[in-house]
């Protein structure tokens, strides 16, 4: 056998990047728990003016400027030891309400990261592991790294991509949120349209008690309830929408879920169907997003799957042929992709 050593450099490459990333994952979630990279936004700052700034300890400061300069996440003149962020780092690492909060999707990955011993033992037996068995900041990092994406674009653009559901829900309409998480999209929703009553479910008490907490925060209790049920169980009839952000794929009855959402729907209501951007074959997603959702669905999405009943486990690249192909089984008449961005695809199913 002989090895190339040009094609060996290059994955050496590769692998020092990763190697490079994965430990520096830690340093931004450590950036967004200490408020660095905000402090570090305020203007530029030597590590001693940050540390100052942020009361933390100088010499872990310098590290920390060093390490996040080295992989490109500020900006730094070395002559000067001085350290800022650029409009675009800031964009990304420093508002968790802005379209793109990076550090949430860090504190989701280093939460799964922690079920690294329990996912291997589960590939020998095939167990499932539970959203609810992961560390609690999988709960918190999942919201902070999906609700950035439906601030910027549940409202303005994936609502009014539906075929009339914008006007139903200014005039009034009822939604079931399902799989609702902390309830991000639920109390978007409630914001921002005011005459609609929303109902967020999800199987995790421990979520719902947060999702409670949220709405109460956000002053949206009124137009919201929260209850802790799955997707094939959820209360009530009738509803003008119904909602599954990010969770259809990672539930082990998928087909019971669109069966009872079907039921729980009025005659003329919607499904909202917003699941990760994946194309339908595996060609299709060996790219950088395929990767990241491949292996977070390893540590998360198929071994939710299999902790359930059902006998599906679609992981989190299942693309629009698998969605369809479920839909329609459960009895929905109309199935079509009404948009899309780098990391959603959004579909609408009517009965
Ligand atoms: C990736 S998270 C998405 C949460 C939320 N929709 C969001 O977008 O932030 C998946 C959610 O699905 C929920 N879930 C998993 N299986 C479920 C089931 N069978 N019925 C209801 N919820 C389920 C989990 O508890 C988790 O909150």
């Amino acid at each position: 056998m002989s090895v190339d050593q040009d094609k060996l450099m290059e994955f050496l490459g590769r692998f020092i990047g990763d190697l490079g990333a994965t430990i520096a994952a830690g340093s931004v979630v450590v950036g967004h728990r200490l408020g660095l990279y905000k402090a570090l936004d305020a203007g530029p700052a030597t590590p001693a003016e940050l540390a100052e700034r942020t009361d933390c300890d100088p010499r872990y400061i310098t590290e920390w400027l060093r390490g996040q300069a080295a992989g490109g996440y500020v900006m730094c003149e070395v002559d000067s030891d001085t350290y800022w962020l650029s409009e675009e780092q800031a964009f990304a690492l420093t508002n968790p309400d802005g379209g793109v909060y990076a550090p949430g999707a860090f504190v989701l990955a280093l939460g799964a990261l922690r079920a690294e011993s329990r996912i291997a033992q589960a590939f020998r037996t095939g167990d499932g592991l539970g959203w609810h068995e992961h560390d609690g900041d999988v709960i918190l990092g999942c919201e902070q790294f999906f609700r950035p994406g439906y601030v910027a674009n549940l409202v303005s653009s994936w609502i009014p991509a539906l075929d009339g559901v914008e006007t139903k829900l200014r005039a009034g309409a009822t939604v079931a949120d399902v799989g609702c998480g902390l309830g991000a999209s639920s109390i978007l929703i409630a914001n921002e349209y005011p005459a609609a009553r929303v109902v967020g479910s999800d199987y995790h008490d421990g979520s719902i008690e947060l999702a409670r907490k949220r709405a109460a925060d956000a002053g949206v209790t009124e137009r919201t309830s929260f209850e802790v049920a799955s997707a094939a169980t959820f209360s009530g009839l009738g509803y003008d929408l119904v909602t599954t952000f990010d969770c259809l794929h990672d539930m082990g009855d998928p087909h019971g879920a669109a069966t009872h959402i079907r039921q729980a729907l009025a005659p003329d209501g919607t499904w909202m169907i917003v699941e990760p951007f994946a194309g339908d074959t595996v060609a299709d997603n060996l790219n950088p997003v395929g990767r990241a959702y491949y292996n977070f669905s390893t540590f998360l999405c198929v071994p939710n799957a299999l902790s359930q009943n059902g006998g599906y486990s679609l992981g989190a690249q299942a693309g629009e042929a698998a969605i369809r192909r479920l839909v329609t089984d459960a009895g929905f008449t109309r199935f079509r992709r009404v948009t899309e961005t780098p990391f959603n695809l959004v579909y609408e199913a009517r009965p």
